[in-house]
């Protein structure tokens, strides 16, 4: 079988240090498919990129046939079939996730190059560096030969992290738990769509109460991030590098009937009226080997209305930020 060459930037850094053991142990790809790991960081964090690959190494697994690492990114990019961008500046408590643009954003611009020179034109692209939408816009602008439905900015922590609080509330298995989206941002103002969710197969908006769902529910989604940094000192990691490979797996396998995931594309010709130049989570449904399509038609109450357009507001607001990153 041969080889699938799989990037991962900031890979020195703590989510890729839960996400990497785990794609060599063919968590993604499956059991019987060789791969090649390619590792970048920054050049300060070689040494430790050094020691990553040794532990790599020692953990003996069979599926693991490559591993390369370096700091220049076309080089590291080489011939790569999927891209998780992670290497990016974490915030700190008390920051929103844009803040981060200044200094992340251009990254993205060295790293869409990178992939549009190197990458197999096939290539998959999951941008989670924050904030990850607007960075992804960022790296799709500069990689022009790569179709812009290649790239994704990671909202499946948002969903997992909504399955689990509806789960609870509802007290039911999380298996119960279903057709979860997040439209938007991930960001504060995302928007956990209880509305069309389901519990048991029915809207979770009858099962549970309104208020709830209107008011503590989407805040704790929308801060959860921050909660954990307040109360560990360093933003997600393991739940990250979890939510990753989901996001990634979602795309590779077909969505079984009737339902979907969620994932911020290109908002290109989108059903729901959103301006057609961000990168906007939506609801998705996967056709398998990473093609996918917005999923249409779903009901859009006045409450959703309303903050699906401050979301897409403040996505506005961030590209007009990173303007200049975009010529
Ligand atoms: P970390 O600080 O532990 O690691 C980041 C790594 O990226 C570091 O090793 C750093 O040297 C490296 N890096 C920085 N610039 C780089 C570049 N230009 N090229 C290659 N590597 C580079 O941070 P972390 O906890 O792993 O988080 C990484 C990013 O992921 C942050 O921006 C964080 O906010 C974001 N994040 C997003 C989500 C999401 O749901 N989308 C969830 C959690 C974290
Ligand atoms: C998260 O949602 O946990 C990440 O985006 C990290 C953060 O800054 O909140």
């Amino acid at each position: 079988m041969n080889l699938k060459r799989i990037a991962i930037t900031g890979a020195a850094g703590q989510i890729a240090y839960s996400l990497l053991f785990r794609l060599a142990s063919g968590d993604l790809l499956g059991p019987h498919q060789p791969i090649a790991l390619h590792l970048l960081d920054l050049p300060p964090f070689e040494e430790a990129l050094k020691g990553v690959r040794m532990e790599l190494e020692d953990s003996v697994f069979p599926l693991l046939k490559e591993i390369k690492i370096g700091s220049q990114p076309e080089a590291l990019f080489e011939g790569v079939h999927y891209a998780f961008l992670i290497g990016a500046k974490p915030r700190g408590p008390g920051m929103e996730r844009k803040d981060l643009l200044a200094d992340n954003g251009k990254i993205f611009v060295e790293q869409g190059k990178a992939l549009n020179r190197s990458a197999s034109p096939d290539v998959r692209v999951l941008v989670v560096g924050n904030p990850c939408n607007t960075n992804c816009l960022i790296a799709m602008h500069h990689a022009p030969d790569l179709p812009r439905n290649h790239f994704h900015a990671m909202t499946r922590l948002d969903q997992n992290r909504g399955l689990f609080q509806l789960a609870k509330k509802a007290n039911v298995d999380l298996r119960e738990v279903t057709h979860l989206a997040i439209w938007g941002n991930h960001s504060a103002t995302q928007v956990p769509d209880f509305h069309n969710a389901k519990i048991h197969g029915a809207p979770a908006d009858k099962k549970l109460d309104r208020k709830w769902l209107e008011t503590e529910f989407i805040s704790t989604i929308q801060q959860r991030g921050a909660a954990v940094i307040a109360a560990r000192g360093k933003s997600s990691a393991a739940s990250a590098a979890q939510a990753a490979l989901g996001a990634m797996k979602a795309l590779l396998e077909p969505t079984p009937h009737g339902e979907w995931f969620s994932s911020a594309v290109y908002s290109k010709s989108n059903p729901y009226g959103i301006d057609e130049n961000l990168v906007f989570s939506f609801p998705c449904r996967s056709k398998g080997r990473g093609d996918f399509e917005i999923v249409q038609g779903l009901a859009i109450d006045a409450f959703l209305k309303e903050k699906l357009a401050l979301t897409e507001k403040e996505l506005i607001e961030e590209r007009d930020l990173v303007r200049g990153l975009l010529k």
